[in-house]
């Protein structure tokens, strides 16, 4: 009964908190140039060749859901980072404008045989902070994994609306879009999405396993303002963190996406975080 009682007040909680960022995230949405990413996704294949073992990164802790995150960036991977940054980023500057920044980082394993259920990123859903890029850069995959999105469903302005609420109740669909596309990416390719988009990940058709290196960019400011509330911000979340050695943190400078108001030198390690902000 009192974990009932918790789940419905966490549940309030949570469309509150979502109804008070709407304001602040259409606010600064206003300076995003949707219309110079036709559609809303660009994808690229065979840009990338991989010539590393993703396992190294990984354990064999997998979530419930079957997905294992990474945020120990190396040199390999902020090299990675950097090419496939220099690779879209015309379009990320056009899109979001100068004050766009490298918000978030991590590496993502998914196993559907260690997975005992379905999460909600399977469903349809937008990621509930407006207009924001991801990029994903598939590190090992098949295609039999995508994403598929709803061409130009970011058109419409960022509201927590029925189907978000649904969601926080487990009332998920992935009913299908006549008009959606399937981006299959397999090792090597790289893909482009704003997250306003309806999206969902397929996991659904296959048995392999897909590693994906995720780059998130939005815009700094609403980026600092929301992260309270919803999930954004290097680490996911404001208290959230990514850490740098001097190497990499020298590396990915080169993509002048890394934003120095939240990065904190602590004894030769770099804390990339919304916490550093100084008010
Ligand atoms: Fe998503």
């Amino acid at each position: 009964m009192l974990s009932l009682y918790k789940k419905i007040k966490n549940i309030f909680k949570e469309i509150i908190s979502k109804k008070n960022i709407t304001k602040t995230i259409n606010y600064y949405d206003l300076g995003v140039n949707i219309n110079s990413i036709i559609n809303g996704y660009i994808f690229h294949k065979k840009i990338n060749h991989i010539d590393f073992n993703y396992k190294n990164y990984f354990n064999n802790s997998f979530d419930k859901y079957g997905f294992q995150i990474c945020r120990d960036i190396d040199d390999k991977i902020a090299h990675l980072i950097v090419k496939n940054i220099n690779y879209f980023k015309n379009d990320i500057l056009s899109f979001i404008g100068p004050d766009a920044r490298l918000d978030d980082i991590y590496m993502s394993l998914y196993s559907p045989k260690d997975a005992l259920r379905f999460g909600t990123s399977g469903a349809w859903h937008r990621d509930n902070c407006g207009h924001r890029l991801k990029l994903f850069v598939c590190i090992e995959g098949d295609g039999q994994m995508p994403t598929v999105v709803v061409p130009k469903s970011n058109v419409k302005k960022y509201k927590f609306g029925i189907r978000e609420i649904l969601r926080l109740f487990n009332i998920n669909s992935t009913k299908t879009y006549g008009n959606s596309v399937s981006i299959s990416y397999s090792t090597g390719d790289a893909a482009l999405f704003d997250t306003q988009l309806l999206h969902r990940g397929s996991y659904e058709k296959s048995n392999s396993i897909r590693c994906v290196l995720i780059l998130e960019f939005i815009n700094r400011y609403k980026s600092n303002l929301i992260s309270d509330f919803t999930p954004c911000g290097p680490g996911g979340s404001r208290n959230g963190e990514i850490k740098f050695n001097n190497s990499v943190f020298k590396i990915l400078e080169n993509t002048k996406l890394i934003d120095k108001e939240i990065i904190k030198e602590i004894n030769g390690e770099y804390i990339y975080s919304i916490n550093n902000l100084v008010d």
